[in-house]
């Protein structure tokens, strides 16, 4: 999905800010405030959502219980993603004012949130999203798309360039 090219660009650009937080430096406050809206407005709100209330219910569906497990797991991860982003932005007052155990909740909620989405990313691309390609007829596929379609209209015209354009900035705000 080209979503998760977007996503995992964001993992990277979080990696690169956890190593600097590893080796003792402070990102900048901005840089976390153009995470959380990343993290909130694409990941979850425009591809999370896609994938929880049209993809896995179709999916579901189709296998009749089957692999209610494996829904469970990826529903579960994105709910432990809003979780951690929601830590880090409980956080961020007082890591702007420079209290040393808020960095350290930032840097532990980090490493979790990029551990927990690259696993869940692998798992989508190589097995789940192999499953839709077997298991779904051309024509759910075309529906599916056309929702997807419907949802995807419902966010401004702009969005797809402001949320690239937020990860450059977040980039560059490391340097
Ligand atoms: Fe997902
Ligand atoms: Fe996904």
């Amino acid at each position: 999905m080209n979503e998760h090219h977007l996503i995992q660009q964001f993992l990277d650009v979080l990696e690169a800010a956890k190593v600097q937080m590893e080796m003792g430096k402070k990102p900048k406050v901005k840089f976390f405030h153009q995470a959380l809206e990343f993290a909130r407005l694409f990941a979850d709100k425009y591809h999370h959502f896609k994938e929880e209330y049209l993809l896995f219910s179709l999916l579901a569906m189709k296998k009749k219980g089957e692999i209610d497990g494996q829904i469970e797991a990826l529903r579960y991860s994105h709910e432990q993603g809003r979780n951690l982003i929601n830590q880090i932005a409980n956080a961020l007052n007082s890591y702007k004012n420079g209290q040393e155990v808020a960095t350290i909740t930032i840097l532990e909620n980090l490493a979790s949130y990029i551990a927990i989405l690259k696993k869940h990313l692998h798992q989508e691309d190589h097995v789940f999203f192999l499953m839709v390609a077997k298991e779904v007829t051309a024509a759910e596929q075309q529906e599916l798309a056309e929702a997807f379609q419907r949802e995807e209209a419902k966010m401004d015209e702009k969005f797809l360039a402001k949320m690239s354009d937020t990860l450059i900035e977040m980039e560059t705000l490391l340097v």
